[in-house]
Order: structure tokens, then sequence, then C-alpha cells
């Protein structure tokens, strides 16, 4: 059993996660300020996980940003924190063009925070959420992790600046103020889109206000609390010219963390980058499609303009993480759309509703 801190533990993927680490016999900490999120998640995560699991589960309210609040959280236990998933952060995309600052602050001097109190108390493994954002306009599909990296907005910027301080922690390079060979045990991990939920319907998610991503927005309108999808674009040069993504269950994202915490303890200190995807790629038009089947409720929707920012085609090359972790991808998009559908059949207005 180790001790994991888990920040941003209370949101969308950080609650799948902290999920498998209790019934893998992990003891969990989580750090969270639910300004996105909402305790509830953390609630049913502890139902889920049964008495004896969920008594390893510890809540922090508090901000990354804050010192004191990390320390709180590393010290919460005398045993020491024998590894860090950091998901604590900002991720909506058009938020991040109008409110820059607030996504610095939050994304790359939260991480800052987050590092230094690691060394303090003397942790230095850490798996950390990025995202198939840092490759902006792709120059080839699939994309692999040696993909030119090309952020096109704040937010990307912001992935992109945490990964690179990452790397310098991680650098082992010999030099006057180097002592030695990097301590770090580091793996950033790009997600391409995380979507569905949980299959017993409980935990899913739970965006604050209209959906910025396809996903959550269609389930808001197959379940009655939206009414009808925009859908951006429909020229692209796509096969029937909506725009195409890699979506990835949830809980292959989940599984994805847990293999790569495995990778950093049994191996020499190490800087792991991989593409977390399913290698898949699906158009808007086949998710409505396979959203209505799974859930008997039509998706109406109106095609606009393109986004901004949008580009046609972004896929995983999923090869790297397998090889280096045995992971893949189980869950086909059937299997994304009926548990999605579970989650918001059972949870019309997210953890604001439905069975306590
Ligand atoms: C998917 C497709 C849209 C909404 C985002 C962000 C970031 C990342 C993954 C974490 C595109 C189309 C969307 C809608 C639509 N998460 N669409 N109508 O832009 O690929 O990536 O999610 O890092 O949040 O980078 O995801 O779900 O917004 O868009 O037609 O109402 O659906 O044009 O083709 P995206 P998305």
């Amino acid at each position: 059993m180790a001790k994991l801190l888990i920040a941003g533990g209370a949101g969308f993927i950080g609650s799948h996660t902290t999920l498998l680490l209790l019934e893998a016999g992990h003891q969990v900490v989580v750090l969270d300020n639910f300004s996105t999120s909402s305790p509830e998640s953390l609630q049913r995560v502890a139902q889920l996980a049964g008495s004896s699991a969920s008594a390893r589960l510890c809540l922090v309210e508090g901000d990354i940003r804050d010192p004191g609040s990390l320390d709180q959280a590393f010290q919460t236990t005398s045993a020491p924190c024998d590894a860090v998933i950091h998901f604590a952060g900002l991720k909506a995309v058009a938020q991040s063009v109008h409110q820059p600052l607030l996504y610095w602050d939050v994304n790359v001097g939260g991480s800052q925070r987050l590092l230094a109190a690691m060394e303090r108390h003397g942790c230095h493994t850490l798996v950390f959420s990025s995202s198939a954002t840092v490759y902006g306009y792709p120059d080839r599909i699939p994309i692999p992790e040696t993909a030119a990296l090309q952020p096109i907005n704040p937010y990307g910027h912001t992935k992109a600046a945490v990964e690179q301080m990452l790397a310098d922690l991680a650098s082992n390079e010999a030099g006057p103020a180097a002592s030695g060979p990097s301590r770090w045990r580091i793996a950033r991990l790009r997600y391409f889109n995380p979507v569905g939920a949980h299959a017993s319907g409980r935990i899913g998610e739970d965006p604050l206000g209209p959906p910025d991503n396809l996903f959550p927005f269609v389930s808001q309108v197959a379940v009655g609390r939206r009414q009808r999808l925009k859908i951006f674009g429909a020229d692209w040069p796509t096969p029937d010219g909506t725009g195409i993504r890699d979506y990835i269950h949830v809980m292959d994202l989940a599984e994805g963390h847990l293999a790569a915490l495995e990778a950093l303890w049994n191996e020499p200190p190490q800087l792991l980058t991989l593409n977390l995807g399913s290698g898949r790629g699906h158009s808007v038009l086949e998710v409505v499609q396979a959203f209505e089947a799974a859930s008997g409720r039509p998706v109406p929707y109106d095609l606009l303009p393109r986004r901004a920012g949008d580009a046609a085609e972004s896929v995983a090359d999923p090869t790297e993480a397998h090889r280096r972790l045995g992971w893949r991808a189980q869950r086909d998009l059937a299997t994304i759309c009926s548990d999605g559908w579970h989650w918001q059949s059972l949870n019309p207005e997210g953890y604001g509703s439905g069975p306590a």
C-alpha cells in the first residue's frame, strides 16, 4: 500500500482515478478547492469504494497555490507521501483566451507551488495531467509524442510550460549546480478527449455551466437539460465534414494513471511522456449517432461555422504508452456513450441532483 496525494481529486478524472487507487489498496489524500468540482463526487467515491477502503480516503480542502494547504495535505498522516498525481488546474480553452493570467496563475503557479511542496516533503514521484492541446494544429495524424509542441491558446501554453518545468526537474545533466542524477520520477500524460463515466452511473463528468466540450453537451441535450447541439463546422476535410477527435473513456484514462505510477516506482528515475488516447478517431456526427443509439433519445443539432482554434482532426498514436506501460484503451465509443448516458440519466443536474 502506498500513500498518494491527489491534487484535484474531486474532479472528473481525479475522482475516477481516486476510486481505482482506493480499490487497489492505497491510502489517498485529496487536495481540492472545489472551484470546478463538487465534494459530492468524493462522497460517492467513498460509497463505491466501500467502508474499509474509504477509511483510507482523506480530504483536505485547499488551493494548490497555498503552501499552507499543501503542507497540510502532505502532513495528514505521519507516513511520507509516495507519489503525487496532479490533476488540479483549469482546462477551458475559451476561458483561457479571455483570462490568460488566471490560467498562468493556477496551472503554472499552482504547479510550481506543488513541486516546491513535494521537495519540502521529500516526495519526488509525480504523474502530471497534461493534454494533447500542447500539439496545437498537428502536423500529422496520428500524433506521436515526438510531434512538435506548438500550442495555440493560453491553456495549451500553460500545459507546455509545466511540461518544461518538469523536464528541468528531471534533467540529470551533470554540472556544477547539479548534485548528481535527478531523483525525480515523472510521467507527463497527454490526454486526448476524456469522456464517459464509471459504469455504476454514480460518478461522471459534471461541468460548471454550459459545457465547452462536445460529449457533456450532447449528453445534456439527450437528457433534456439543453435544447439543441451546435455543431461547429461541417466543412472540415473529413469524411462527413465534422471534426474528428480521439475520445478516451475516463476509466481507461484512470487505469493509465495507475500503470504510469507502477512504471515510475519500478524503474529508475526517469521522465516519461506518453499520449493517453485510444488511437481511434470519431467525428462529431458519429458521436451524436452513437449517443442517440445508447440513450434512445434524439440529439437535435444545428450546423454552424467552425469554432476558432479548432483543428479538423486530432487522434493519438498510443503505441508508446502500450510499449512502456503495457496499457491501451479498452472501451469503445458505444461503451463510452452507454456509460455516459447511465451517469447523465441518473444525474440530470450532475452532482446537484440524483440520489445522494
Ligand atoms: C470536440 C469536437 C468541436 C462542442 C478540448 C480542449 C481541452 C481538452 C480536450 C483537456 C470539435 C466539436 C464541440 C460543441 C461541437 N481537455 N464541438 N459542438 O476542442 O478537441 O479539446 O477537450 O485537456 O478541454 O482542448 O474538445 O469536446 O471541445 O470538441 O461541434 O458544442 O466537437 O468543434 O470538433 P477539443 P471539444
